[in-house]
C-alpha cells in the first residue's frame, strides 16, 4: 500500500501568497512521486486557492459536529468539501484541548463519513504511566469516537497515533519508532473487535507528533507506519519534501 504523508499546517501561514508559495514548492516534489500519496490540510480559507494534483489533494483541520443551520464562525462538512477537501482532520489534540469531547469527535467522523469525507482521527495519550493505564483509556477514545460508524464507512478512516507528548518538538522530542508499531497494533486489535480483523488491517495507522527528515524514515520503516501526519515541518518545503521522498523511497 503506498505511504500516506499528511501536512497539518495548523494556524499557518498568514497570508494567501505565502499559502500559494508553499504549495507549489510541495506539488513540484509531489508531481515527479509515484509510490506515495500526500494530503496537504491548509487552514480551510485557503483551500479553494490551492489546486491539487494527482497524488496529491487537500483536506480541512476540522468541522462542527452539525450539518447546517445558526453555529457563527463554524464550517460544515459539506462547505468544506465544496471548497475542495477530500479529507478532513478530526479530534486533533488541540482541538481536544479546547474542550471537544469524544461524544463531539463521534458526531463530527460520521457526518464527515456520510458527506463522503475521508477522515484522518487523531488520538493520543497526554502522559504515560506505569501501569500502562492510559492503554484502556486509549482504547475507549477510539471505540467512542468510532461509534456507530458502519463497516462500509469505516472504509473511508486513517487513523493517527499522535501521543500529545510528543507533538511540537524536534526529533528527539518524538515516539521511538517500536513504541509507535507496539501502539499501532494495540489500536488494530480495538478496530478489529469493532469492524472484523480484515477491514482493520485495511485501515492505515500514522505516526504524528515531531516528525521530522531525521526520523520519518525510521517510522515507516522499523515502525511500520502506514503513513506519517506532519505539523511544523510541512511548513517547510525543503524539509517537508525531503519526507516526501523518504516515504516514497526515492531519497
Ligand atoms: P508537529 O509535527 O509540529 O509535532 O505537530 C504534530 C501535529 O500535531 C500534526 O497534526
Amino acid at each position: 500500500m503506498k505511504k500516506i504523508v499528511v501536512a497539518n499546517w495548523k494556524m499557518n501561514p498568514e497570508t494567501p501568497r505565502e499559502a500559494r508559495r508553499l504549495f507549489a514548492k510541495v506539488k513540484r516534489t509531489a508531481d515527479r512521486l509515484r509510490r506515495i500519496a500526500i494530503v496537504v490540510c491548509p487552514p480551510a480559507v485557503f483551500l479553494s486557492l490551492l489546486r491539487p494534483g494527482k497524488n496529491l489533494v487537500l483536506g480541512g483541520q476540522d468541522i462542527f459536529n452539525e450539518p447546517r443551520g445558526a453555529f457563527t464562525g463554524s464550517i460544515s462538512a459539506a462547505q468544506i468539501k465544496y471548497a475542495g477537501a477530500g479529507h478532513i482532520i478530526i479530534g486533533h489534540s488541540e482541538r481536544r484541548r479546547l474542550g471537544e469531547t469524544d461524544e463531539l469527535v463521534n458526531k463530527k467522523v460520521r457526518l464527515a463519513l456520510k458527506t463522503g469525507l475521508k477522515v484522518i482521527l487523531c488520538l493520543g495519550e497526554t502522559a504515560r504511566d506505569e501501569r500502562s493505564d492510559y492503554l484502556r483509556a486509549l482504547r475507549g477514545m477510539l471505540e467512542r469516537d468510532l461509534d456507530r460508524v458502519s463497516r462500509a464507512e469505516a472504509k473511508d478512516l486513517i487513523i493517527v497515533y499522535e501521543p500529545v507528548w510528543a507533538i511540537g518538538g524536534s526529533a528527539s522530542s518524538a515516539d521511538t519508532p517500536e513504541d509507535f508499531l507496539e501502539h499501532a497494533l494495540f489500536l488494530k486489535k480495538v478496530l478489529a473487535a469493532g469492524f472484523g480483523q480484515n477491514l482493520a488491517l485495511s485501515i492505515p495507522i500514522l505516526y504524528g507528533g515531531s516528525v521530522t527528515p531525521e526520523n520519518a524514515a525510521d517510522f515507516l520503516g522499523r515502525g511500520e507506519a502506514a503513513g506519517l501526519l506532519v505539523g511544523h515541518e510541512s511548513l517547510r518545503a525543503d524539509r517537508f519534501n525531503v519526507i516526501l521522498r523518504l516515504a516514497d523511497g526515492s531519497a
